[in-house]
Formats: structure tokens, sequence, C-alpha cells
């Protein structure tokens, strides 16, 4: 047998049913959300975002959420990167968080949208100053011939910025949220059993409940 086909894990620990799970999908999150940090999940906070690209062709890559508000999912990137690439063609993204350690999976999807210049402002202020002058150093997703490239604009932006007490805000950095308009709440059970609840955005915008097979 292969290394890899013999891992195997019985998942056996939660239990999700209809009678349990919130009315309201963003609140249901937001309850997990502090389970997974009761549990210590390390980076409870980090998703998979997958993107269509060109010729629909998908792509993923792990972010970090930083904020639930305004009915949607905020994160933070460069707006000239790949993501923000395919999001401007293609507005529309699928977020995926896995908490292992809860045996839990949750799904979402909808339209992506620009959050507003103040909401960057205020987030990208509230970053470490390094982290700020980073956004600044780092061409996201370009081709870069070495990492020279990436010290040499790193003391570049430390001698630009030394006697500038507040950092400002880079045109090419900034945030986005996506609004759900399904949200899929998975729970690991025993004999992949699983427990998978699927909330689905009505046209009057309240939320219907169904169960997915597993
Ligand atoms: C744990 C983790 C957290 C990350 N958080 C972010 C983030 O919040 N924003 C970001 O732009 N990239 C983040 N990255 C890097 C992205 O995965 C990715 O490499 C980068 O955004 C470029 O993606 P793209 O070329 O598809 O645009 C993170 C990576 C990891 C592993």
């Amino acid at each position: 047998m292969s290394k890899y086909a013999h891992l195997r894990q019985e998942y056996k620990k939660h239990q999700l049913s209809e009678e349990n799970a919130l009315q309201d999908p963003l609140a249901q999150f937001d309850l997990w959300f502090h389970e997974a940090i009761s549990a210590e999940v390390m980076e409870p906070n980090a998703f998979t975002l997958a993107t269509v690209g060109e010729n629909g062709t998908p792509s993923a890559r792990v972010l970090l959420l930083k904020g639930v508000d305004q009915g949607g999912f905020v994160f933070y990137t460069n707006y000239h990167s790949d993501k923000a690439r395919n999001i401007k063609q293609f507005p529309v993204g699928c977020i995926n968080f896995l908490w292992l350690e809860l045996e839990r999976q949750v799904r979402i999807s909808g339209p992506i949208s620009k959050v507003s210049r103040e909401e960057s402002e205020i987030y990208f202020h509230s970053r470490p100053r390094e982290s700020q002058i980073g956004a600044w150093v780092s061409p996201q997703s370009d081709v870069i011939q070495s990492r020279d490239v990436l010290d040499t604009n790193l003391a570049m932006m430390v001698e630009k910025f030394k006697d500038v007490e507040k950092i400002p805000l880079p045109d090419h950095w900034g945030g986005y949220r996506l609004v759900p308009v399904e949200i899929e709440f998975w729970q690991g059970r025993p004999n992949r059993l699983h427990d998978r609840l699927l909330y689905s955005e009505h046209e009057d915008g309240g939320w219907e409940l169904c169960r997915l097979a597993p």
C-alpha cells in the first residue's frame, strides 16, 4: 500500500444537526470560530481562497481573515497580485476554513469587492510598522531575479520612510470583502458519514438550510 493510502482518521468529536445549527450562518461561523480559538487551533483565521483565472483556470492560496462585517469576510492583500487580477476579471471566490482539531470545515462562496479606502487605512495602520513597510517592498506575485530584490527594496523603503511617522497606505494594497451567498458547515463523523449543513441565501435576504450527503 502507498504511504498515503494507509493514513486514516475516524472523526468522532462532535456532531452538527438542524436542531442545534443557528438560524444565521454568520452567527454559526462566529460560534465555530470561537470554538476554534478555544481549541487552540493554530492560525484559526487562516483560510484558502479560490479564485477564477483566465480560461476558467482556478487558483487557490492561504490568506488570513481580518474581519467579518457588513455581512462579509474581509482579507487584505496586494491589489496587483495574481488573486487581485483574478478578482478583477471574475469578482467571485470561494473561501475554505479547515479546523482539523475540531474535525471541521467551512466553505463560503460569493461575490468579492474591494473594501473602502478608509477601512484599508484603518487596518493598514494597525499593523506593525515593519509590515506596513513590507507592503511597499514586495511586488507580490511578480517574478523577481533573486532574494536580493527584496533586501534592496527594503533598504530603500526603510531609508525613504526613516523620518516619516505615519507610513502611507500604498495604492496597490488594501482589503476585499467576500459576501456569502452559500455557507456550508462540515462536521466530521464516524464511518465517513459526516454532517453537512448548507445555508443558501434567499432572494428576500433570508437563509435556507438543507443537509447535503457526505
Ligand atoms: C498562513 C498564511 C497566511 C497568509 N496570509 C496572507 C494574507 O493575509 N494576505 C496575502 O496577501 N497573502 C497571504 N499569504 C500568502 C498567500 O498565500 C500568497 O502566497 C500570496 O497572497 C500571493 O498569492 P497570489 O499570487 O495568488 O495572489 C499567506 C500565506 C500563508 C501560508
